[in-house]
């Protein structure tokens, strides 16, 4: 495991963009999985003044995004198909048809089959971006007794949905249920990227990237993973 520390967020979303810029060089049409929340921000802005200076061409790039909450349409300005669209995708020349988010409204079952059949007939994923949650989560993959394999319905924990909080009105708005890739998928990346900051990150980050790999810390699975980048700011 490769683990960077920086001091600033400007830092880390450089360093992230740039090892995701690379990927994009090497293989236009990439399959890259995306992440949502505040962590990867930055990064998405980065990439988009380099697609906008012309360093980087995401015209045949493709996507899957990790989760989205249940019972949110896309339109819906809470809706991570919402966020993607508004921090990256506007503002860079992917073509959305290629750009991939679990459906929020659909039948819950059927969306999770069609996700995975989504991920398998493209390939796989040669990079996928992570943020990390307070409890040890990636993607919305929750402590739990075993790892999850493929894409799946969780209900999401208390520390989550006050975590998510912050992004809605009120803590009531906040969906209690949601759909993720599993961990078996995110494992399935040929590299891994993660990025947290804050120093409300740094015990969690501590945990998985030293302590015990064990489903109630699910990011700490990323220890056998043979390609993570984790960066750290404490910014
Ligand atoms: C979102 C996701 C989550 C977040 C995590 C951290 O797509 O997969 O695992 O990465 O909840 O969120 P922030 O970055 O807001 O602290």
């Amino acid at each position: 495991m490769n683990f960077i520390k920086v001091k600033t967020y400007e830092e880390l979303s450089k360093i992230a963009a740039d090892i995701i810029g690379e990927v994009i060089v090497n293989k236009p049409d990439c399959v890259l999985g995306l992440a949502t929340g505040s962590s990867p921000v930055g990064t998405y802005k980065k990439l988009a003044e380099k697609c906008a200076k012309g360093e980087l061409d995401f015209s045949k790039v493709r996507t899957v995004n990790l989760d989205e909450y249940l019972g949110l349409s896309p339109e819906n300005d809470q809706s991570y198909r919402y966020f993607m669209n508004d921090n990256l995708f506007d503002h860079v020349n992917i073509d959305k048809a290629n750009t991939h988010v679990p459906g929020g409204t659909g039948d819950p079952d059927e969306e999770c089959k069609k996700y995975d059949a989504i991920i398998e007939s493209m390939g796989g994923i040669d990079l996928q971006l992570l943020g990390i949650g307070r409890n040890g989560h990636i993607g919305f993959n929750e402590p739990a007794e075993t790892f999850s394999e493929g894409t799946h319905v969780v209900e999401l924990t208390e520390s989550t949905i006050e975590a998510n909080s912050c992004f809605f009105a009120s803590k009531d708005e906040v969906p209690t249920k949601a759909i993720t890739m599993g961990i078996g998928s995110i494992m399935n990346a040929k590299k891994v990227l993660l990025v947290a900051n804050g120093p409300y990150k740094k015990d969690i980050i501590e945990a998985a990237v030293k302590g015990e790999i064990t489903p109630m810390v699910p990011a700490s699975i990323l220890q056998k993973h043979p390609d993570v980048t984790v960066i750290y700011s404490e910014e």
